[in-house]
């Protein structure tokens, strides 16, 4: 269906918007001004609610992530056009429908190795996000698939459609040297989307909580694992700086505003560094259960996660999700973070009652915030 409607846009009718509009249009909305054709539709009007045009039409690709809802909310709520290219089936979608207004949100299938569907999702857009992740390898698609070969076939699409934004997500402990083969491959990604696309504005973000996370929620999980959560060094030798991921999402979408954010990469971390033994500690505080940590040898953790890794289903935990998370966050003092995109970022303590209420035993008990003592933090 959607791609029948846009079929009967056809080239003809859509004005070349550099040539149409006042320059001083043109200036306040620097995403329109390209060298294509793009639908009067999306010149800016409004008073920058659901139902006004933000000047945006974005292809977000990996919507129907953890930190995609979140972006399609928050660009659907200025009034955007949002493509959502998706593998899923239809009806798992319904829950994006309201996120923006009426025929705003249009979903058409891809397949990452279909370069036709690439290009067909973002023959529309003036701006592409790539959100495309995968927390385990799958026997379609390894770390090197999703996060080297996918990132820079959509960032050759990009610049062939002759689209000046793109945003892709990488992570803040990117490094060729990781342990991690996913931090690892996130790095060679990197590379590979400035390489093919030089103006893209790379996103750092550090591990993100939320509701749906699977960071804060999955220590919590580990509960039902022997009622104790087993920790590298019992978490005194990791430092974590998580993120929340409204922060990132509104990031995402003041960075398609901002003219000036092309080219550049942003470290976006939360306000404050905890050691993760207390960051574990104050999850399991707020979730009002019994904490018992025990140190597990890293050798022996990995191990008992090779066993996981052979589930046919969402593996519970996975030996490079332990080097992961078992990774200190690094710092980057030059770079670029959420201040500069004009966001404050939340703590863990402001947000953690909304994601771990669900986890308590008597979720409903008002208990005060303020009785749950605050993690230590560790001085940047
Ligand atoms: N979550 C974090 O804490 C965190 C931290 C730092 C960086 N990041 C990065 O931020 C991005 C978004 O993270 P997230 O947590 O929202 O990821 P997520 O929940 O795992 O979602 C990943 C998205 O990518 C899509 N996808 C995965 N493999 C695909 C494939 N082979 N073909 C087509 N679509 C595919 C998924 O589609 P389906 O729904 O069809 O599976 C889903 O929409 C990722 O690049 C991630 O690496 C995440």
């Amino acid at each position: 269906m959607a791609a029948f409607v846009f079929a009967r846009r056809s080239k003809s009718v859509l004005p070349r918007i550099s040539g149409t509009c006042s320059p001083v249009v043109l200036s306040a909305v620097p995403v329109t001004v390209q060298n294509r054709k793009i639908h009067h539709a999306l010149i800016p009007r409004g008073k920058g609610g659901r139902s006004s045009s933000s000047g945006i039409a974005a292809t977000v690709f990996g919507a129907t992530g953890f930190l995609g809802r979140y972006v399609v909310n928050r660009l659907g709520r200025i009034g955007s056009q949002i493509v959502v290219p998706h593998r899923c089936d239809q009806y798992d979608l319904m829950y994006m429908r309201p996120m923006g207004d009426l025929g705003q949100i249009i979903f058409m299938e891809w397949d990452a190795r279909d370069k036709e569907s690439m290009q067909r999702a973002i023959s529309h857009s003036n701006v592409v996000i790539n959100l495309v992740g995968e927390e385990w390898e799958t026997s379609n698609y390894k770390f090197e698939d999703v996060f080297v070969t996918i990132p820079q076939q959509i960032a050759k699409a990009t610049r062939e459609a002759g689209i000046t934004k793109l945003i892709h997500m990488s992570h803040l402990n990117a490094d060729i040297r990781s342990p991690s083969k996913y931090l690892r491959n996130k790095a060679v990604g990197e590379q590979a989307v400035r390489d093919e696309f030089p103006d893209a504005i790379i996103m750092k973000p550090s591990e993100m909580f939320g509701r749906e996370d699977r960071f804060l929620n999955h220590f919590c999980n580990m509960r039902w694992f022997g009622k104790a959560v087993p920790l590298i060094a019992l978490g005194n030798k990791t430092v974590k700086q998580p993120v929340h991921v409204v922060d990132v999402a509104r990031a995402i979408v003041n960075a398609i505003k901002d003219p000036d954010a092309n080219g550049k990469s942003y470290a976006l971390t939360g306000p404050n560094r905890y050691l993760l033994h207390d960051l574990v500690e104050y999850v399991y505080a707020v979730a009002h259960r019994p904490f018992v940590a025990y140190p597990m040898p890293r050798p022996l953790y990995h191990f008992v996660a090779s066993f996981f890794e052979r589930s046919p289903f969402e593996p519970w935990t996975t030996r490079d999700k332990i080097d992961r998370f078992h990774t200190t966050d690094m710092l980057y003092p030059g770079m670029p973070g959420l201040e500069d995109l004009g966001i404050t970022p939340a703590t863990v303590e402001q947000k953690a009652i909304e994601i771990l209420r669900r986890h308590r035993r008597f979720r409903y008990l008002e208990t005060e915030l303020g009785e749950t003592k605050p993690p230590k933090t560790v001085a940047i």
